[in-house]
């Protein structure tokens, strides 16, 4: 079993006693913690983020738990060191823009050299942003348009009529897809590659797409048995060897992205009011501790998905996270709830649902373990990134953000809920009576 490194701390030691404790817990359980260098100005501050190598590795030093998955030690190993790992790589932004469906539309009659390029240009300004709705901004064209790797795949998705919109690629307003950008390779040659955008924003009642809810119809099970050839609608059987199968099992919405060869798929979050989060993942593999881990969570992000070749420039990864750490929660399902809901709320502290979606933000800082919650184990056992404990999700805007659990595994809040669902785990307020569970979905959707 897998344990965080600190399971006393839950957020930053608030004095020297805690953090004490916590050295003596991470000794015994001998996962070799290492703390950032005393004195050193930790708080969010990009310029030096930007700058100084030991800011950013004090951060991953603070904020990085869990020590002994593969996802923390290739940190450990690869992060903010000087002149070794990851900071030896060379930085990128190419020119591009976002994939527009007149290019698709080219692609599909002719080929890549048909897409007009006259007009790709790189993401980074030539300027710094200085406030932070500046930085807001750039960040919204880093999610929508720095590629995250050249990938054959979605030209192949791209070229075929119908591909992108079955397996849950979404237009903007103004005819370009969310998720996919036409870039310029170091060779001169166009790609497409898809961006972060691609399963973190939809279009919400705010408009243009934002990562307040998730796009929960992103089947990229869908898209790997369209580029193989399959029917995504039938379940395949596996050629070769090679499980086909998974890929229709998978389902919108997630994708299995721990690289340990099971597969246990995760939800993909919804970003709406991460602000909010004492943790980040699903199985809280960094605490939150600002801003600056956020932008060292991306930035790394970045650089993997380009299987470690090259590293995006520090203010873009700075931009991806203040644009994401911008959006307020998704707003409540019913605006004007009924009586029903006030006595939800009632339910809702009775149950003891509130000692750990504790309002007002309806999430809190407790890690429950795998036992305790009861949910399936496999993300969270698993040796990439498991500690042994799921964090808590917020609640709010709850009615609105189904499917449920890590794995989105549960549809609605009456199945959350009712003694008769299958996926097991978190039994909370399942035996509630009848009028009771009306209630507390009726509250449920008024947060
Ligand atoms: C293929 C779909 C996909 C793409 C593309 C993608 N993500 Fe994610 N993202 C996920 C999934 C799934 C998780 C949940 C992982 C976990 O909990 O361990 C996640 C988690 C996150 C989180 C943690 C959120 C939280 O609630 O704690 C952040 C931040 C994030 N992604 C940022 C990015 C950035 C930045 C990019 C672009 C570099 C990106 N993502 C691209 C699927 C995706
Ligand atoms: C011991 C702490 C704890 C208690 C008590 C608790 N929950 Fe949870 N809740 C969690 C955890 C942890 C998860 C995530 C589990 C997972 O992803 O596998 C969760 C998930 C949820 C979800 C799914 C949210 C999402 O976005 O996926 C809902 C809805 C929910 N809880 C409602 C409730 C209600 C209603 C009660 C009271 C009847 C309650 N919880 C009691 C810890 C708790």
């Amino acid at each position: 079993m897998h344990r965080p490194c600190r399971p006393l701390m839950t957020r930053r030691p608030a004095h020297d006693g805690l953090m004490a404790a916590c050295l003596v817990v991470a000794a015994l359980l001998g996962c070799g913690c290492e703390d950032p260098p005393p004195g050193l100005d930790l708080s969010d501050d990009p310029t030096r983020y930007i700058e100084q190598i030991e800011y950013r590795r004090g951060v991953l030093q603070r904020d990085l738990i869990g020590r002994e998955t593969t996802y923390a030690q290739k940190r450990l190993e690869l992060y903010g060191l000087a002149d070794e790992g990851w900071e030896l790589l060379p930085e990128r932004d190419r020119p591009s823009r976002r994939l527009s469906v007149e290019d698709t539309d080219r692609l599909q009659e002719g080929s890549l050299d048909d897409i007009d390029v006259s007009d790709l240009r790189p993401v980074m300004p030539e300027t710094v942003p200085d406030d932070g709705e500046e930085w807001i901004a750039l960040g919204r064209e880093v999610v929508a348009r720095y590629p995250l790797r050249s990938d054959p795949m979605y030209t192949v998705l791209a070229s075929m009529p119908g591909a992108l919109e079955r397996a849950g690629f979404l237009t903007r307003p103004d005819g370009t897809w969310v998720g996919l950008a036409v870039f310029q390779d170091e060779d001169g040659s166009t790609r497409i590659g898809p961006t972060c955008a691609q399963c973190h924003c939809s279009p919400t009642e705010y408009g243009q797409p934002s990562p307040v809810v998730a796009n929960k119809g992103m089947d990229l099970g869908a898209a790997n048995l369209l580029v193989l050839g399959y029917d995504p609608d039938e379940r395949p059987e596996g050629i070769e060897g090679r499980p086909a199968e998974v890929h229709y099992d998978l389902g919108p919405g997630r994708a299995d992205v721990l690289a340990d060869g099971v597969f246990n798929p995760l939800a993909f979050p919804d970003l709406g009011g991460l602000a909010d989060m004492p943790y980040l993942q699903q199985n809280a593999n960094w605490i939150h501790g600002g801003l600056a881990t956020l932008a060292i969570r991306c930035e790394t992000l970045f650089t993997t998905s380009n299987l470690d070749r090259t590293r995006i420039p520090r203010a873009l990864s700075w931009a991806a996270a203040s644009f994401y750490r911008s959006w307020n929660a998704p707003t409540p399902l019913d605006a004007n709830p009924g009586p029903d809901a006030a006595e939800g709320e009632a339910v809702f502290e009775d149950a003891g649902c509130a000692e750990c979606h504790t309002p007002p933000t309806y999430t809190s800082d407790r890690l429950v373990s795998l036992e305790e919650v009861g949910t399936d184990p496999a993300a969270g056992t698993s040796p990439a990134r498991g500690t042994g404990y799921y964090r808590i999700p917020s609640l709010r805007g709850v009615g609105r953000t189904a499917p449920y659990l890590h794995h989105g595994a549960v549809r609605t809040l009456e199945e959350m809920l009712s003694p008769e669902r299958e996926e097991p785990g978190h039994e909370f307020g399942m035996d509630l009576s009848e009028e009771e569970r009306s209630q507390l979905i009726a509250f449920l959707r008024s947060i």
